[in-house]
């Protein structure tokens, strides 16, 4: 298959668009473009330099299929116990709070679909913050290589409670933890901008609660 030509956007804009993207297309993603925002993650800090990640990307369609019904099962189980349910949230975070159930809904029920899923796994599974943390820096630094890349993610991690489960599926040992599961492919929808909060909104200057336009 020969690889779609990609005019990467700008440092800024790659920030300002990446967002979760969980209405993906089944086509699949070249291997060198997977590699590729590997590097980016691999690329990112960690606890003392240890790089205690492993990256495990899934594309057999049967474990794919598998994984997409334990998530489901888990979001469904999410929702019916009244997760993401925004009673009392301001009007623009109530109406972000229902797309993002909206996708994140659609995201459960079509996983199996993304091309790929790669899980970001840590061996520092000792429960110590520091150590466990590390990986979502990489993390990031994945999803927006894919921004760049024009391919669609989404960090989540509602997996953890099939976390044992997956672990046998995949052959991953019980002291690695997969700290999220990320499926990739081409988005259906255009990025675009996700609701944040205004920077001075959410920053203090020199003492706590003192603001600056
Ligand atoms: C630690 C963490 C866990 C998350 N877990 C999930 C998840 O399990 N399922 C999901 O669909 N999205 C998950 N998300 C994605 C958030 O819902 C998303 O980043 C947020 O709603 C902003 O969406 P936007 O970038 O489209 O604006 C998670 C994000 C973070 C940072």
């Amino acid at each position: 298959m020969s690889e779609p030509t990609v005019i990467e956007p700008g440092f800024f804009e790659v920030i300002g668009t990446q967002r979760a993207m969980r209405r993906l297309k089944t086509d699949p993603v070249p291997e060198s473009y997977i590699k590729k925002i590997l590097w980016a993650a691999t690329r990112a800090p960690s606890g003392g330099n240890r790089q205690g990640w492993r990256w495990l990307v899934v594309t057999d369609p049967a474990a794919k299929k598998q994984i997409q019904g334990w998530y489901n099962e888990l979001w469904s189980k999410a929702i019916a116990s009244g997760y993401g349910a925004g009673a009392g949230l301001p009007e623009e975070e109530r109406l972000s709070n229902e797309r993002v159930m909206k996708s994140a809904t659609y995201l459960a029920e079509h996983m199996h679909e993304a091309p790929v899923l790669i899980f970001a796994c840590t061996l520092t599974g000792n429960g110590d913050i520091t150590a466990g943390s590390s990986i979502y820096p990489a993390v990031q630094n994945l999803m927006l290589a894919a921004r760049a890349l024009g391919l669609g993610t989404a960090l989540t991690t509602v997996h953890r409670g099939h976390q044992d489960d997956i672990r046998k599926l995949l052959g991953i040992p019980e002291s690695v933890e997969t700290a999220a599961l990320i499926p990739v492919g081409w988005p259906k929808g255009k990025f675009g901008t996700g609701f944040r909060k205004p920077v001075q909104d959410v920053t203090y200057w020199e003492h706590w609660g003192e603001k600056r336009p």
